[in-house]
């Protein structure tokens, strides 16, 4: 049965309490903020948050991380070596201009093409500073996941991947440790059938 389950909570703290092998497939905007990394800077940070997919992620697990603009030159680097290790697949996509670094083992077939001309959701019309567009995440839950599979987004802002979940009978855990941006999630997606909020904190 298809489920929509958003845990209020620090990622960190919230995925090891998961399932092991339970995903099928993570769409994130993680933060890049050195203020967001507690203290472990970029590489540990990014390693710990590997590990945890990895360890989350059914054998066919796909990936899809963006890459902040500003920090690309510190982070792509990261992030590749990271993906590199992990899958037989990596592909760096650019949406407007914005990099996103996806892995897997099965064939990645998004391109370039697909995501071109979706457009950022216009400044006036964010709930969320760092929103994105719903059909960009779409394109990705259309592209590697089936029916009924499992999307994570552990960094949810204001339930992007969640709706694009919805779309495609996906089942979505979102994490967020903002109070006010889960009663965001919560306002859009609490008419879901079967959706769950909890607080773990
Ligand atoms: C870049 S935004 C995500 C935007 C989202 N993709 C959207 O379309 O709305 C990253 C989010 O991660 C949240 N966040 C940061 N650190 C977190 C952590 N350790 N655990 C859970 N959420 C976290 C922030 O509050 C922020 O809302």
């Amino acid at each position: 049965m298809v489920f929509y389950r958003l845990i209020k909570g620090d990622c960190f703290k919230v995925m090891p309490k998961l399932a092991s092998e339970s995903i099928d497939l993570i769409i994130s905007d993680p933060p890049t903020h050195l203020s967001h990394m507690m203290g472990l800077g970029y590489e540990e940070y990014y390693k710990r948050l590997m590990t945890e997919c990895l360890r989350l992620g059914k054998k066919d697990l796909t990936i899809y991380f963006t890459v902040s603009v500003p920090r690309y030159n510190i982070l792509y680097p990261i992030m590749k070596n990271l993906f590199s290790k992990s899958f037989e697949n990596v592909e760096l996509l650019r949406w407007s201009p914005q990099p996103i670094i996806c892995g897997s083992n099965q064939p990645l077939t998004v391109t370039l093409r697909d995501i071109k001309d979706i457009l950022a959701v216009p400044e006036k019309l964010k709930v969320h500073p760092a929103q994105r567009p719903i059909a960009l995440f779409q394109k990705f839950v259309y592209a590697s996941s089936v029916k009924g599979d499992v999307v994570l987004d552990m960094f949810i802002g204001s339930g992007t991947s969640m709706i694009a979940a919805y779309g495609f009978e996906r089942s979505c855990i979102g994490i967020e440790i903002d109070g006010g941006f889960c009663n965001l999630v919560k306002r859009f997606c609490s008419s879901f059938p079967n959706f769950s909020f909890e607080v773990n904190e």
